[in-house]
């Protein structure tokens, strides 16, 4: 999407190789009209897939989830995060061990929400290890639900997570592909033409 990539260029910031900041218009302030045209091109890509609930995990998936189930007309779902291990039946869960904080945690979605009528597809503000999103179609497995595909806003193709997905045979789409990066600049990998 090129004008996600020339405002991830205008003003993201590179903190190392592997870290991009997008504070100023993603995931701390956010730009509304960047975020509904990001969920109308999620919306676009999965048309036709006859999608039921839109899911991804708190806080930072919850904008993008919103605008892409506004424009699908379906319920948008966010897993919660938490520390300790609160094991119920009413939950679906999965741990996830974050790299970045050495921690491992929860993410839960109540099984009112996700049945194996639903066709569901998760979109997350970064596609980079894939622990999260791992974690998120563990849930979907669970719930016996049927996975369309994950859509990335920002995938950082360099990390593992798009391997991780593709092995166990998920559809991804991302809006910027990010190849490699540094302060002085970001490659992304260019869309085909359509
Ligand atoms: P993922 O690939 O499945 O998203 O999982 P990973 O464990 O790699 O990512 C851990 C968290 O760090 C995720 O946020 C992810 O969105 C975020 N993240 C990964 N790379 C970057 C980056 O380069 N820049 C920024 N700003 N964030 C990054 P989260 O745990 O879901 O937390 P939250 O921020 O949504 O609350
Ligand atoms: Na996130
Ligand atoms: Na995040």
């Amino acid at each position: 999407m090129k004008e996600l990539q020339e405002r991830i260029v205008q003003d993201g910031k590179v903190l190392s190789a592997s870290v991009l900041k997008v504070d100023a218009f993603l995931n701390h302030q956010v730009d509304p009209q960047l975020t509904m045209k990001i969920g109308q091109r999620f919306a676009e890509l999965f048309a036709g897939e006859k999608i039921t609930k839109v899911v991804t995990i708190e806080a930072s998936g919850i904008h993008f989830a919103m605008a892409t189930s506004f424009a699908l007309g379906v319920p948008f779902i966010y897993a919660k995060k938490k520390k300790a291990v609160t094991l119920t039946e009413e939950v679906y869960s999965a741990p996830v061990h974050s790299f970045t904080r050495q921690e491992t945690y929860q993410i839960s979605v109540s099984r009112q929400y996700l049945s194996k009528e639903d066709r569901v597809l998760i979109v997350d503000d970064f596609l980079a290890t894939g622990a999260a999103l791992v974690g998120l179609t563990n849930i979907i497995k669970d719930a016996g639900a049927h996975l369309v595909g994950v859509g990335a806003v920002i995938e950082k193709s360099f990390q593992e997570g798009r391997g991780l997905l593709e092995q166990a045979g998920v559809r991804i789409e991302s809006l910027a592909r990010i190849e490699s990066m540094s302060p002085e600049g970001i490659h992304f990998i260019q869309e085909e033409p359509a």
